[in-house]
């Protein structure tokens, strides 16, 4: 019941940062890092080459510590010693190029790491439910495999970001970080992953979305913070900015 009443309480997938540092012998990688994050929001973070962005979702994604500072999930403070524990705490990254395995086959990759046994044979994984649960998750995202013994090097680059992120949300993430998921896609493989990533806020999702394309993070962003070197300048929702006012201050 305590249980229960904890997750009533706690369903908007809160993250606070709170006065954040983080060093790399003496580079000041982030500064005084301030911020929060909700569920059914996409948020933004903009910044340069070599700004702090990486640092700033590896702290969040349990990749790395903070040197000073508070991580509050949910209103509880959070020290995560590696990412498992945030994946566990409902706290999953997509990376751009690490997300999938292109030689190992389509259900293997949405399954990889969490393999379903078999109720019958010990230790043999249930193939027929992992092909039958992969099938139907991408589904829920427009993407229709006819087989997915496929190998995942079929799938196109746009269809492997949007594997990754059924496969984050069907294991539970209810706070999802995509490190510049479109960046190395087309233009039409990367409106069809901007499709998915707006789907998100319906799921009641908190998207964190780093991000160097400005034009199409604000078409799809709620919130922006703006990072330049390792210090937050600028914190805007979408109603009060534009796209060319969040070019003006990444330029100043
Ligand atoms: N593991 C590391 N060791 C040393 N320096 C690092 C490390 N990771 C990042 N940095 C430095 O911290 C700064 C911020 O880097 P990063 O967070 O990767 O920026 P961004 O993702 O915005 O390009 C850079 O100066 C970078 O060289
Ligand atoms: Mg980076």
């Amino acid at each position: 019941m305590a249980f229960l009443e904890r997750n009533m309480l706690t369903n908007n997938n809160q993250i606070v940062l709170k006065n954040i540092y983080k060093n790399f012998g003496n580079i000041n990688a982030l500064k005084n890092i301030s911020m929060s994050t909700n569920s059914g929001k996409i948020h933004c973070i903009l910044g340069d080459n070599g700004a702090g962005k990486s640092t700033l979702v590896n702290i969040v994604s349990g990749v790395f510590r903070a040197d000073q500072g508070k991580y509050v999930v949910n209103d509880d403070e959070v020290s995560f010693s590696n990412p498992r524990e945030a994946i566990e705490a409902g706290i999953s990254t997509v990376y751009q190029n690490l997300a999938i395995i292109p030689i190992m086959n389509i259900y293997r990759n949405f399954f990889l790491g969490n393999e379903p046994i078999h109720n019958n044979y010990l230790n043999m994984m249930d193939k027929e439910f992992a092909i039958d649960t992969t099938k139907k998750e991408l589904r829920k995202f427009d993407i229709s495999i006819d087989n997915p013994k496929r190998s995942a090097g079929t799938l196109s680059g746009g269809e492997r970001q949007i594997l990754a992120i059924a496969r984050a949300l069907y294991f539970g993430a209810k706070i999802l970080i995509l490190d510049e998921p479109t960046s190395a896609l087309g233009v039409k493989e990367s409106n069809k992953v901007v499709e998915q990533i707006i789907q998100l806020k319906n799921k009641n999702i908190n998207v964190i979305l780093v991000s160097h394309n400005i034009d199409q993070a604000f078409m799809i962003g709620d919130k922006f913070f703006i990072i330049k070197n390792g210090e937050l300048v600028g914190e805007f929702d979408k109603p009060d900015t534009s796209a060319n006012k969040l070019r003006t201050i990444l330029e100043k």
